[in-house]
């Protein structure tokens, strides 16, 4: 930080520091203030083994913290950022904050963000605009910016520069600082900002406070290391590091105790799942194997890399049980290629032999994918192949983007010879082969019963439940509130390209299921 901004932000924290002297001095507590990140360092992946912590604790001194305050997170991007907002959630509480579900009475707002793509990232600093206004009006509100953006040097750089009312900056590597980054927070009249650009250590026993009841998220490993030239993610997230089998079956078993009734196993690519493991010969097919013996409906799992997809794994999955028949296979492109310049590692005709082994192990399993399009260097017959692939694996639906370069990967070095106007046209024909897939696999589902597992109600119309099928379907269906909650069969009166419709019926009428 120069002199200049130094002053500018003493300026805003000079507003606060009355407040701020009011609070006990937890200084000693707090060990480092700012160590700016590096997508360099962070691309280091030593041989220092993982390092196991499982003596988290919230310091005596830090609690009561958060009386009488409350605390607001708004989450970006994917689900291991809404898993990492519940650890913070828990954390908050074990300080004595209560949940708010609005800015405007919240003492404390982080922004949870995300930076997969130029978009996600803009919007975080539309919202950085808004938030600016409640700042002023509230010199004592503190305001954090965490998450994936966090890690990025630029992003640190232009908060510095231009969110001076910014208070505080952390990384995913410390989430568990949370505590002491408040506290100093609350005592500095500076931006306090932590991001570690380590490899990352694993973290156990943080408290968690959960969004739902019946759906929950396990993490079964964090960071990446395949560095497909276009991600951001293995700077953001560190090296590849898996939590270890028994930590990860407590706390399914103790998710089931409590009557949840879904997981979703979480991790950048889970098919890597114990590759770290210096001690144990054992992967995701034998995680798996252990898991689908616990008495719990529904075991889902995020996301693969069809690279470390192995045949034991399909094995396993073909057990079925509680592993449930849809895989999602991101693709990223049909095209040998792109998938080279993308450094996916394999080929169209390898990914394509995957989904054969699959299909033939398990015949009802569904597919689901992500495909960017309009990367370097592709053409009109590299896209092509791209929707023969998604028509010939036949995919009940895809996440589909333009390709946005991220500063500091390599894909952002390479020349972008596609235009906006071709990358927008493939992406529209691309969608409308997605659609129209999706509302025939849709279409089939017409007069069938389905098992749902019903989360509530429908967000348009109360009167009406909503919930997801194995094959993670939404389905929208008249039914007693009771079922909330429950796994019930719904027979499909209507379908359309994104939901199907129907009404519950009762367990003796069910003939045909999903
Ligand atoms: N541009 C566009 N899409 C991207 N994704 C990851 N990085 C980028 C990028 N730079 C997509 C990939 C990935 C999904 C989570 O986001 O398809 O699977
Ligand atoms: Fe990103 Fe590739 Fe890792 Fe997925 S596998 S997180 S796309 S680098």
């Amino acid at each position: 930080m120069n002199e200049k901004q130094r002053l500018e932000s003493q300026q805003v924290k000079a507003d606060n520091s009355a407040d701020k002297k009011s609070e006990k001095d937890y200084s000693k507590y707090f060990q480092s203030v700012y160590i700016p990140p590096s997508l360099k360092d962070a691309k280091k992946r030593g041989k220092e083994e993982v390092e196991y912590h499982d003596d988290f604790a919230i310091p005596e001194v830090f609690r009561g913290m958060g009386e009488g305050k409350k605390f607001y997170i708004r989450t970006y991007g994917c689900q291991m950022n809404e898993h990492d907002t519940e650890v913070m959630a828990g954390i908050f509480t074990a300080l004595g904050y209560q949940p708010t579900n609005t800015v405007d009475d919240a003492n404390v707002i982080l922004l949870n963000t995300c930076a997969i793509r130029e978009n996600a990232e803009n919007k975080v600093f539309g919202e950085l605009g808004h938030l600016k206004s409640l700042k002023l009006e509230k010199p004592d509100l503190l305001l954090g910016v965490c998450g994936c953006m966090s890690q990025e040097e630029s992003v640190v750089k232009r908060i510095l520069e231009k969110h001076h009312f910014v208070d505080m900056i952390f990384g995913t590597h410390n989430i568990h600082r949370l505590p002491q980054i408040l506290n100093e927070a609350y005592l500095s009249k500076e931006m306090v900002i932590e991001v570690w650009s380590k490899e990352g250590d694993v973290i156990e026993n943080l408290p968690k406070v959960r969004k739902g009841k019946t759906k929950a998220w396990v993490n079964i490993m964090y960071g990446c290391d395949k560095f497909c030239t276009y991600c951001i993610v293995p700077y953001t997230r560190g090296k590849e590091r898996s939590r270890r089998p028994e930590d990860i079956i407590q706390e399914v078993r103790h998710l089931a105790a409590q009557g949840y009734k879904e997981i979703t196993l979480l991790g950048q690519n889970v098919n890597a799942y114990g590759k770290d493991f210096t001690d144990i010969e054992y992967r995701f097919g034998d995680l798996m194997d252990e898991i689908r013996k616990i008495d719990i409906p529904r075991i889902r799992f995020t996301t693969s890399h069809p690279r470390d997809f192995d045949d034991h794994l399909i094995e396993v999955l073909a057990k079925g049980g509680n592993l449930v028949d849809h895989i999602h296979l991101p693709v990223q492109s049909g095209s040998s290629d792109t998938l080279k310049i993308m450094a996916r590692k394999y080929t169209r005709e390898q990914y394509l032999e995957l989904v054969r082994k699959i299909k033939r192990a398990i015949p009802s399993a569904s597919l689901t994918t992500d495909i960017i399009v309009g990367y370097p260097n592709e053409t009109e017959e590299h896209f092509e192949e791209t929707m023969s692939l998604y028509r010939e694996v036949g995919f009940d639906a895809a996440y589909t983007y333009i390709y946005s370069p991220r500063e500091g990967t390599p894909a952002a070095k390479m020349q972008d010879n596609v235009p906006m106007e071709v990358k927008k046209e493939r992406l529209q024909r691309l969608n409308a082969l997605v659609n129209e897939t999706c509302a025939l696999k849709m279409k089939e589902y017409g007069g069938q019963v389905v098992e749902v597992l019903v989360e509530g109600e429908s967000k348009k119309n109360s009167e009406v439940l909503a919930g997801y099928t194995t094959k993670n379907k939404l389905v929208n269906f008249k039914g007693p509130k009771s079922a909330i909650g429950q796994i019930v069969k719904v027979k499909i009166t209507g379908t359309k390209t994104w939901s199907l419709n129907g009404d519950m019926v009762e367990e003796a009428a069910a003939i045909e299921v999903e």
